[in-house]
C-alpha cells in the first residue's frame, strides 16, 4: 500500500474508533488535527505523511477516553503493520503522537511531535474550541458557569481561564502562533459577550 492509501485506511480505522464520541473528541476532531498537522508540516519542513498519520491517531490510548489505553495502542500498532507501515514509520508516528496532551505538560522532542501538539491545541481554541469545551463539560456533568465563587472552579467557563487562554503562548511553531492569535482574540470577544449577557 502506498502512503496515500495508508492514510485512507488510517482515516477509516479512526472513524470506527471515535464514531460515537460525544465529548468533543469525535472523528471530526481527529480529521481537523490530521489536516492541520499536514498543513503545518508543509510550512515548517516537517514530514507531512508522519504528521498527518500521527494527527489521525493522536488521541488513541488517551486515558480520559479509553478504559483500556494499552490495548487500544497495541491494536493500533497491529493495524498499522497490517496496512504495510514499516517499523520505522510506526515508531515515528507513535513518537510524534506521544506527549501531546496539555496535562502531561511536556514539549515533544521531535519536530513532528511539536507539530501534532500545535494542531491539537489549535483545535482547543477559537469557535470550535468553544464548542468542544461545552460538549466536554456537558458530557462530564459540569455546569456552564456558576454565580458563587466557590462553585465556579468546576465549570466550563473556568476551563477558559485554567487552560484555553494560555494555549496561544504555548505554540511550538510560528505557523501555529499566527493561527492561534486570531482564535485567541475570538475567545476574548466571546467571553466579554458571555459575561455581558450573564448579568
Ligand atoms: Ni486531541
Amino acid at each position: 500500500m502506498d502512503q496515500v492509501n495508508q492514510l485512507d485506511a488510517i482515516r477509516d480505522y479512526v472513524y470506527t474508533v471515535f464514531n460515537n464520541d460525544s465529548t468533543g473528541h469525535d472523528f471530526f476532531h481527529m480529521e481537523r488535527v490530521a489536516l492541520m498537522a499536514r498543513h503545518i508540516a508543509k510550512e515548517e519542513q516537517g514530514d507531512p505523511f508522519i504528521c498527518e498519520a500521527a494527527g489521525w491517531v493522536h488521541d488513541i490510548g488517551d486515558r480520559k477516553l479509553f478504559s483500556g489505553p494499552q490495548q487500544a495502542i497495541s491494536d493500533l500498532y497491529k493495524f498499522l503493520q497490517s496496512i504495510g507501515c514499516s517499523n520505522e514509520d510506526i515508531n515515528r508516528i507513535s513518537t510524534a503522537a506521544e506527549d501531546v496532551s496539555f496535562s502531561k505538560g511536556k514539549i515533544p522532542s521531535v519536530l513532528e511531535g511539536k507539530i501534532i501538539q500545535d494542531a491539537d491545541r489549535l483545535d482547543a481554541i477559537g469557535a470550535i474550541g468553544i464548542a468542544r469545551t461545552f460538549a466536554y463539560g456537558g458530557a462530564s456533568g459540569q455546569l456552564i458557569w456558576y454565580n458563587e465563587e466557590e462553585l465556579q472552579q468546576q465549570t466550563s467557563i473556568q476551563h477558559f481561564y485554567d487552560k484555553l487562554l494560555h494555549l496561544k503562548d504555548s505554540m511550538n511553531t510560528d505557523t501555529a502562533k499566527q493561527i492561534a492569535d486570531q482564535r485567541h482574540q475570538f475567545m476574548e470577544t466571546y467571553l466579554k459577550q458571555f459575561f455581558w449577557e450573564w448579568q
